[in-house]
């Protein structure tokens, strides 16, 4: 499932290899099936267990249904490396991706249909907790799940950052009390909280949030991503779709978000690369370099970042290939080129010190 390698450490997914076998429209039309790639334990989004198949397994089962073909499953755990086997051509159809131009420019080989649904967040607080926003956290202790997309947003934001290996974790601290909430993928927040008459799960799909989810093929197999992409369109008009992702609780989240933040646009307008810049600096670099780049943390004897005046070249090679033999690590693999710019534009947009 694409989220989980959303976190940093898995932005750099190898991209625009060859597709293995070309499997066409036509081809699975004649076979009478489609093959689809998914997680066998990844509730809410996929399992084998044909009791809760998940909301992407039901989806797929009702666009094989419009293609006239029946869905066959081909299971793999997707937290390594999630779309490698629509590349290799263990399938065709590979669920739960972002439409969003990042994506669209690491894997040119992949087309993602029209989105099924916007995946946005959830603020998971008790349920007397009153109608809270994480403005009105200030202060306070929030789980996250390190390097997650709800760690960058709020980084800058001021509440405590509790910091957790897992979303499930960070899940599970705001459930003991341990924070004050936990802010995290909403399908998951619905599913982790079902039956759960002390917690709430409240939607927030504010810009950087809310991502636009269709599904994906390859585009070397003849005719599929526009047969795909007719499919979703179908289901959705009949409404299928809606009643598939309600039973999930994520027709609510689309209730109770701010609509228009859910517009595919949002994703592909051009972000200040200074922010961008700040939020990664704040999660990958501020535990050595300091807060804003005032220098060291507990060492103290480490350069201010701040006032970083090599130039463009040595600081992207700096950050791309680290320093042998000391702390600075190399970056490549886990940064994007794009992401190393953006700290240098933020690093050197701050007033020197
Ligand atoms: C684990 C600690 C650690 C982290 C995390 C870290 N660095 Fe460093 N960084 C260092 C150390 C130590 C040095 C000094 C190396 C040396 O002795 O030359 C350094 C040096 C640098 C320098 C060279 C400064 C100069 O003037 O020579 C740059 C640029 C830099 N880091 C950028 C970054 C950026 C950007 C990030 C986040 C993506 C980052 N670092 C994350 C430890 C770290």
């Amino acid at each position: 499932m694409w989220l989980r390698g959303l976190a940093l450490a898995a932005l750099a997914w190898a991209a625009g290899a060859e597709a293995a076998q070309h499997e066409g429209l036509e081809s699975i039309r004649q076979r009478g099936y489609l093959r689809i790639c998914a997680d066998p334990s990844n509730l809410p989004y996929s399992s084998n267990d044909p009791a809760a198949p998940g909301f992407e397994v039901e989806l797929a089962r009702l666009i094989a249904a419009e293609l006239g073909v029946t869905a066959r499953l081909e299971w793999r755990a997707t937290y390594v490396r999630a779309i490698k086997p629509l590349r290799d051509g263990a399938c065709e159809l590979f669920m739960g991706l972002p439409v969003d131009r990042r994506f669209r420019e690491g894997n040119p080989w992949i087309a993602v249909s029209r989105p099924y649904y916007t995946m946005t967040h959830g603020l998971v607080t008790r349920a007397d907790a009153g109608s809270l926003t994480i403005a009105d956290l200030k202060g306070q202790r929030v789980a996250v799940e390190l390097a997650s997309i709800a760690e960058f947003y709020v980084a800058y934001r001021d509440v405590v950052r509790g910091l957790y290996k897992t979303q499930e974790q960070a899940f599970q601290a705001a459930a003991r009390d341990e924070a004050v909430a936990a802010f995290l993928w909403f399908p998951l927040a619905a599913w982790l909280a079902r039956g759960r008459a002390d917690l709430k799960v409240v939607a927030v799909s504010d810009e950087g949030l809310a991502f636009p989810i269709g599904a994906g093929v390859r585009k070397r197999d003849p005719g599929l991503a526009e047969a795909i992409d007719a499919a979703v369109e179908r289901v959705l008009a009949s409404g299928q779709a809606q009643e598939v992702l309600a039973r999930y609780g994520i027709e609510s989240a689309r209730r109770t978000s701010r609509e228009p933040s859910c517009s595919p646009f949002v994703l592909v307008q051009e972000k200040d690369p200074r922010e961008t810049g700040r939020a990664l600096f704040s999660t990958a670099c501020s535990r050595c370099h300091g807060a804003e780049g005032v220098g060291g943390g507990t060492g103290g004897a480490l350069p201010k970042l701040r006032n970083y005046d090599g130039g463009y070249d040595k600081f992207y090679r700096l950050v791309w290939e680290g320093r042998k033999n000391t702390a600075m690590a190399a970056f490549k693999g886990i940064l994007s080129p794009d992401e190393v710019r953006a700290l240098y534009e933020y690093l050197t947009s701050l007033p020197r010190q």
